[in-house]
């Protein structure tokens, strides 16, 4: 694309107007229209709140309750299904571990998991880093600004990640080639909104690894080191990763910039736009090659 072509884009994209679908849909919609469309899904735009584990109380300060202040007894077991269980789980079965993980430290502050949202035969997936604090407490992905910038992002690629139109039949209907599904390296919030920590990814890669293979998307957005931690196992700075077309289980997956670091770094906006056509092209490939055989 053009240099001026791919400005004028972004620069939609970024002073807000977001009608600039034409001409990335151009690229993308017709080949993407060609592709089968998947069987009728579940309706599962909005994850439910899950709640905190509350401590039990002890049986010993049950007895003396008027008396003893009574210790909040942390509950650690189960810790979280074995990771061959994880890779057997449907999409409610896989939903109901998260919410119950208690495997590392984040699961004592969390107010919500976060699971994931989208259609869950999404052509498109992004993953992202960890919930921050709005996202921990509303239970879904990117709702914050970053969030704000990656809807964006994405409608500038003609997608979303609402796929329901409020009733059963608008899901049915979903085209799932102009769909996203979101989810994020780790299911619940760093405190104060720290990095995730090693056996924190590590505790809740194999649930990743399970969304990823539910849905089975086309292409895979990886946003930030951490996605590209869990799902590369690289620990390159996305500079040197970004700008090609990487492969996790035999899925493209296109590396960029996390929206949390474009809103402070501007500048590196347009890189990301660059990011986004060449996963657009790629998609377009894809789908060409599907069409004609
Ligand atoms: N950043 C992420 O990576 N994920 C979220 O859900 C919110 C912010």
């Amino acid at each position: 694309m053009a240099w001026s072509a791919r400005q004028a884009l972004m620069l939609k994209e970024m002073g807000l107007r977001v009608d600039v679908r034409a001409e990335v849909q151009a690229v993308v919609g017709a080949q993407a229209e060609a592709q089968s469309s998947q069987a009728a899904t579940p309706r599962s735009t909005r994850p439910e709140a899950t709640p905190r584990p509350t401590a039990a109380p002890s049986a010993a300060a049950e007895k003396s309750a008027p008396t003893l202040v009574q210790t909040p007894v942390q509950i650690h077991a189960p810790r979280r299904v074995g990771v061959d269980a994880i890779a057997a789980m449907d999409w409610s079965e896989l939903r109901s571990a998260i919410a119950s993980c208690t495997a590392c430290k984040l699961s004592q502050g969390r107010t919500h998991t976060v699971f994931g949202v989208g259609h869950p035969n999404a052509h498109w997936m992004v993953v992202g880093e960890a919930p921050g604090e709005q996202e921990d407490a509303q239970g879904e992905p990117f709702v914050g600004k970053s969030g704000q910038l990656l809807d964006n992002m994405l409608r500038a690629l003609g997608l979303s990640r609402d796929f329901s139109q409020g009733d059963a039949q608008g899901d049915a209907q979903a085209d799932p080639s102009k769909c996203v599904y979101i989810a994020n390296s780790v299911k619940c919030r760093p405190p104060g909104n720290r990095n995730p920590a090693p056996d924190e990814l590590a505790e809740c890669e194999p649930f990743l690894i399970r969304q990823v293979a539910l849905v089975k998307p086309k292409i895979i957005l990886a946003m930030g080191r951490f996605a590209v931690q869990s799902l590369l196992r690289s620990s390159d700075p996305i500079g040197k990763l970004r700008g090609r077309v990487h492969q996790y289980e035999g899925v493209p997956l296109i590396v960029t910039y996390h929206p949390a670091y474009l809103l402070r770094n501007l500048e590196e906006k347009a890189r990301a736009w660059d990011d986004l056509c060449l996963a657009a092209q790629t998609y377009a490939e894809l789908a060409a090659v599907v069409t004609s055989s």
